[in-house]
């Protein structure tokens, strides 16, 4: 069997990464393709070898640009690459507008495929992610789904038949870095200058364009976190950082300092060594759910449902509207006792879609 991975952006490198080794033990032909979507090393080339990713066999270099042209762009690019390949499966990844591209192209040329993550709604249309989701889904041949609620979804949407439940691959590549973090396996992580690790701190993250792109709504949000009674490390996604010197906000403020993206496996030892996280990230949701801390989510829906099961994560679209007394102690809530579950499965979700795809 041959799949063609394809993937551009920083969470399908995370996702990426145990599917590329759970196929390196096998007889099948594992290719590739990097559309280019991200580009900068922070978001791209520190995942492949901090997580021993193989090298992409094709890189399509896109890069930025409005939604339609980046989706556009990788679409052409994708077409001589498949043709040539022939796979027996594309496998697309979450959300993005690579997912949606490379989905599109395949499908075009009567090429098999499957989409990983599949099922995720978070019914807001205003997300270019959830469009991303919706049309990945109906257009794929096979649904790879995490979750029992990805599967209700697709079920409701007239996909069951194509469905197969599969456990979430985060949870593989998750609990195996914790894993080597614990033991003493990783370099301390590179947290913004100013941070204390040895002192409580809280990790956030904001860079959804619901988030980042109106001035008025970022500077609001911003000065949620830099009133926080603890330091926040803020790991600035390029798009955050761009808007907010765009539009002259300082994000060095208050209880907040910003720094670089981290490494996945900094970016673990990072919430490990916290008190809890704040952020607008699906996977760093999860990743707090996962690892034990209490996460807040600026965001009015969560895809991740799971996560708010006992409080381990609170929705709060608008932290400015809760109160300042409110807003702080839930940010900086300690973890609940009640112990998680395993709604997103054991870590061996990528064994079983290298399994159910050659089984298809
Ligand atoms: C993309 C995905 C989002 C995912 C996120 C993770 C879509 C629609 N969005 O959002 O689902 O959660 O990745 O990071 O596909 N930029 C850089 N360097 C880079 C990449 C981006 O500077 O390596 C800047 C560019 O100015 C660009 C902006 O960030 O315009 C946004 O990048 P883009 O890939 O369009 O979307 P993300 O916000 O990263």
């Amino acid at each position: 069997m041959k799949v063609i991975s394809i993937v551009g952006a920083r969470p399908q490198l995370v996702k990426l990464a145990p599917i590329a080794a759970a196929f390196a033990g096998t007889e099948h032909q594992h290719v590739i393709v990097h559309t280019g979507q991200h580009y900068d090393a922070d978001l791209s080339d520190v995942f492949f070898t901090g997580l021993g990713i193989p090298d992409p066999d094709v890189h399509l270099g896109v890069g930025s640009g409005s939604h339609g042209v980046q989706t556009g762009a990788v679409l052409s690019a994708l077409d001589p690459v498949l043709e040539a390949e022939q796979p027996d499966w594309v496998l697309v990844y979450g959300d993005t507008n690579s997912t949606v591209a490379g989905a599109l192209s395949a499908v075009k040329m009567h090429l098999p495929v499957a989409h990983l993550e599949a099922g995720l709604r978070s019914f807001n249309r205003r997300m270019p992610e959830e469009h991303n989701r919706v049309l990945t889904d109906h257009a794929a041949d096979l649904l790879l789904a995490p979750t029992e609620e990805a599967m209700r979804h697709l079920a409701n949407e007239g996909l069951a038949e194509r469905s197969v439940l599969v456990g979430d691959v985060m949870v593989d590549v998750c609990m195996r870095v914790r894993d080597s973090v614990l033991a003493g396996g990783q370099p301390a992580p590179a947290l913004p200058e100013g941070i204390d690790p040895s002192a409580p701190y809280l990790v956030a993250t904001l860079h959804r364009p619901d988030n980042t792109d109106d001035p008025d709504r970022l500077a609001t949000l911003v000065d949620a976190l830099a009133d926080l009674p603890v330091p926040v490390a803020l790991l600035a996604h390029p798009r955050l950082t761009a808007r907010a010197e765009a539009h002259g906000i300082k994000l060095n403020r208050g209880a907040l300092r910003a720094g670089r993206p981290l490494p996945y496996a900094q970016l673990v030892a990072a919430v490990l060594g916290s008190v809890g996280v704040v952020t607008d990230s699906g996977g760093l949701q999860k990743e707090a759910f996962l690892l034990g801390r209490a996460c807040t989510t600026i965001r009015p829906e969560t895809e991740w449902v799971e996560t708010l099961r006992d409080g381990w994560n609170i929705l709060v679209p608008e932290p400015g509207e809760l109160g300042r007394q409110a807003w702080a102690a839930t940010a900086t809530r300690p973890a609940p006792e009640v112990p998680q579950g395993t709604p997103y499965g054991e870590g061996t979700a990528a064994r079983t879609v290298v399994q159910v795809l050659a089984e298809h």
